[in-house]
């Protein structure tokens, strides 16, 4: 695999007509960060989705900006070669361009982000614009959009009428405009996805966007099942960590419950620890 750590001009070339879509991969802690890293998935984004996955709440509304600082040194630990995205979370920069830059100022010394990702189109324009004059890389975000589901009315698909998906060609050219170097779409029509990937010279990333984007981008314990509760059309699980975890975990509890662990061979006794031999290797002393 190679080590080439992967920039933003690097992201912002691969329009897929070249053949090398975008994989980007959500995480939250150093441990799958590597993980997520060793596989060479291109970009790491810490999503406000810790909101759901991590801390359990029902959307990502109360997710702070310190959350996500907390979760992207985490993640920067891990990391060689991927670019880490940091989320920007709701009210972090809805006020205005000055709090927009404010925070993602501190995503970038405080949490090592790379680039942070801003939900919102045109009208959050001159917040990209302003981030961006500072030198702070910004993703775009429209379609579904999660910190707006209250108005959605749910975690909904966008752009179904005709209307809808010109406006999100819009809204897609203004962040582009303001200097945004790639654009997530989420939970559009594959129609719009294609529409929208066209009218912009950045590249898109899609999640419940169809085929037709220059990248893809899915939760990571979504796409390792490492929760089964989330079954929307476009997930697709590449693994079942959940089932997988449930089963090792119980046989743990039945073992512990029987007394068959821990057995020997787990276990120092006086006599082998002053041979110095091999319990000291599986102890690691
Ligand atoms: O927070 C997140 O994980 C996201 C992705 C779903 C794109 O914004």
């Amino acid at each position: 695999m190679a080590s080439k750590k992967i920039t933003v001009p690097i992201l912002r070339s691969r329009k897929a007509s070249d053949g090398r879509r975008i994989v980007m991969v959500t995480a939250y802690d150093a441990l799958f960060a590597k993980l997520v890293d060793e596989s060479g998935v291109d970009a790491i984004l810490v999503g406000d989705s810790l909101g759901t996955v991590v801390q359990g709440r029902p959307n990502t509304l109360e997710v702070e900006v310190e959350d996500i600082i907390y979760h992207c040194r985490a993640v920067s630990r891990g990391v060689g070669r991927a670019h880490i995205v940091g989320d920007m979370p709701f009210m972090s920069y809805q006020l205005g361009p000055e709090q927009a830059l404010e925070n993602a100022g501190r995503l970038v010394k405080r949490g090592r982000a790379e680039s942070v990702k801003l939900e919102g189109g045109a009208h959050i324009a001159e917040s990209v614009r302003r981030i961006v004059s500072a030198g702070i890389p910004v993703m775009g975000h429209i379609g579904l959009t999660p910190q707006s589901v209250h108005a959605m009315g749910g975690h909904r698909v966008q752009g179904r009428t005709d209307e809808a998906r010109r406006r999100l060609v819009e809204d897609a050219k203004a962040i582009e405009e303001a200097g945004a170097y790639a654009i997530v779409l989420e939970g559009i029509p594959l129609e719009a996805a294609r529409d929208v990937t066209v009218a912009v010279a950045v590249p898109t990333i899609g999640i419940g966007a169809g085929p037709h984007c220059d990248g893809q981008v899915l939760v990571l314990h979504d796409l390792l099942g490492l929760t089964d509760a989330f079954q929307p059309r476009f997930l697709k699980r590449y693994e079942s960590f959940a089932e997988r975890g449930r089963a090792a975990l119980s046989e743990f509890a039945r073992e512990v419950r029987s007394g068959s662990f821990p057995a020997a061979e787990h276990s120092y006794s006086i006599a082998e620890l002053e041979e110095g031999g091999r319990l000291r290797r599986i102890a690691g002393a």
